[in-house]
């Protein structure tokens, strides 16, 4: 499946991608983060730009360069990521959500930096829980057609957890990584299975993360209509 397709295959379609990682602000300081670089994301903006698309890039604290020809918009937070692809998606033929949403933000914000004190006890951080981007879109479709892509870092059961996890999200389709030593986090290369929600399993072998995102954008492709 590796660009069997001609090359400007998906002129004339805007899609959407999230990249990178949400931010929950703790105080003017601190965040609740996690270790998502943003690659894979970017690649498949790179890739979908390559081949034709007009691609709006929402990209969440990702340490790289805006990709030419791409849209960027920057974001924070999980509520903002949520705001900037709800938008994009307004007329989007495909949403790809490769960010790495939290799952919960702290339920306050300190304005002032938080003190250690010797006359106080010790902070509890109150978790609330963020909307789920992926359902919300997959539910409640801006177009009708539109096809929605999740991913999913999972470490165990992983193809079992997928699929149940696609099936909840209502997505079309799921880019299931295992997460292990040298994969997914900071690599430039990944493995994994993209689950079709009409039942198909394709297995992408250890590569590039551009290979990958040439799959994801051929099966979204397939789906297009
Ligand atoms: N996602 C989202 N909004 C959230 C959380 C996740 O849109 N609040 C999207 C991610 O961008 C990804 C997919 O959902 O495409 C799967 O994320 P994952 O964290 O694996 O799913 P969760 O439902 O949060 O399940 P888990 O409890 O395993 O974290
Ligand atoms: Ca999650």
């Amino acid at each position: 499946l590796a660009r069997g397709t001609a090359d400007a295959d998906l002129a004339g379609r805007h899609v959407v991608v999230s990249a990178g990682g949400t931010r929950e602000p703790i105080d003017p300081v601190r965040f609740l983060g996690n270790r998502s670089s943003g690659k894979q994301g970017y690649a498949l903006a790179r890739t979908a730009a390559a081949r034709g698309a007009r691609v709006t890039l929402v990209s969440a604290n990702a340490a790289l360069p805006d990709p030419a020809g791409v849209d960027v918009v920057h974001v924070g937070t999980a509520v903002q990521l949520r705001e900037a692809v709800l938008k994009a998606a307004a007329d989007a033929d495909a949403v790809v959500m490769a960010a790495a949403v939290a799952d919960f933000r702290p339920a306050e914000y300190a304005t002032g930096k938080i003190k250690k004190r010797d006359d106080k006890a010790d902070p509890t951080i109150t978790l609330v829980r963020n909307p789920d981007i992926l359902a919300e879109i997959s539910a409640d479709r801006a177009r009708p057609g539109q096809v929605v892509v999740g991913f999913a870092a999972e470490t165990d059961d992983v193809l079992a957890n997928g699929r149940t996890k696609l099936e909840r999200k209502g997505c079309d389709l799921l880019v299931v990584n295992e997460v292990g030593e040298r994969k997914t986090f900071g690599s430039e290369e990944n493995e994994a299975v993209v689950l079709g929600a009409d039942g198909s399993e394709t297995p992408v072998p250890y590569g590039p993360k551009e290979g990958l995102a040439d799959v994801v954008w051929d099966l979204v492709q397939e789906r297009l209509v």
